[in-house]
């Protein structure tokens, strides 16, 4: 199958719409905290951020929808919007229902080049949840909240999958259909928007560091999964766990490969330097 053809677009848009998955929020099975529960997941302290991006997403996604002329892409990211909306929806439930404490702050209207915004949105995505993965699995792992609520949260982050598969392959299809379909180029592009997708991220943390001092979550409520953490351990399950995920997807669709490739050569850097200072002690 070529990339960028009429069947590859079938494909992709299909794949994304019949991997859909009908919920509602509001009947999810929602667990009873108990206090420790309650204190750790109302001091994770970017729920609000989270909240303000799902929304901002469904903003950008349905106003990018709106400018589509293909019929079919067009019913797909719509979709897509739809999901992002929910997204938000679910996650004002559980501020609600936990008395998590979160300004809910309204998105400003989209405006501009919104294939841009949407392309930059697409890269955002696939970096949060390349690092999300990991998150997802440390904290799954140490149990810092019961399972029922990862349950919950597992739709988010598999919808959230689908999202930069679809999103990525749109990309490369709309490159294509430019005259911008060459292998490098596409590259070139995707580091240039991975580029702005890391200034945005450190641009989060550095304000959330001021707004918390960074003190409340990591000195106290996570330490449960804080304790043993390494950076190394950190990007390899942030592999595992995107190749894992992956997997679960038509082979003929392109997969945002870009990231696991940059950790897997920061491991072996890292590999090597954690090796070199052993040997240098042992010979010391
Ligand atoms: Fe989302
Ligand atoms: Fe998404």
């Amino acid at each position: 199958m070529k990339i960028g053809s009429d069947e590859h677009k079938k494909l992709f848009c299909r794949d994304f719409m019949a991997s859909h998955c009908r919920f509602d929020p509001a009947g999810l099975a929602w667990p009873d905290l108990n206090a420790p529960e309650l204190e750790r997941l109302r001091g994770i302290p970017f729920w609000q951020e989270v909240l303000y991006t799902e929304r901002r997403a469904g903003a950008i996604v349905a106003a990018y929808a709106e400018t589509i002329t293909d019929p079919l892409v067009r019913e797909a990211v719509m979709l897509q919007g739809f999901e992002e909306a929910r997204h938000a929806e679910l996650l004002r439930l559980m501020i609600r229902r936990y008395g998590v404490v979160a300004e809910e702050r309204i998105p400003d209207p989209p405006k501009g080049d919104l294939l841009r915004a949407f392309a930059d949105f697409g890269y955002g995505e696939c970096l949060d949840a390349f690092l999300g993965f990991g998150v997802f699995k440390i904290a799954r792992q140490a149990g810092f909240l019961p399972e029922a609520m990862f349950e919950i949260f597992e739709k988010l982050i598999h919808e959230e999958t689908r999202h930069i598969v679809f999103f990525i392959n749109w990309m490369a299809w709309q490159q294509v259909a430019h005259g911008r379909g060459a292998s490098w180029l596409r590259g070139a592009t995707a580091a240039h928007y991975y580029a702005r997708a890391v200034g945005r991220l450190l641009g989060i943390v550095s304000r959330g560091r001021g707004a918390n001092d960074g003190k409340d979550f990591s000195a106290t409520q996570a330490s449960v999964f804080l304790d043993g953490f390494t950076l190394r351990g950190f990007v390899e399950e942030c592999c595992a766990e995107h190749a894992r995920r992956m997997a679960g997807f038509d082979p003929d669709l392109l997969q945002p490969h870009l990231l696991p490739r940059l950790a897997g050569v920061a491991l072996a850097g890292l590999r090597i330097g954690i090796r070199r200072g052993a040997e240098r002690e042992k010979n010391a």
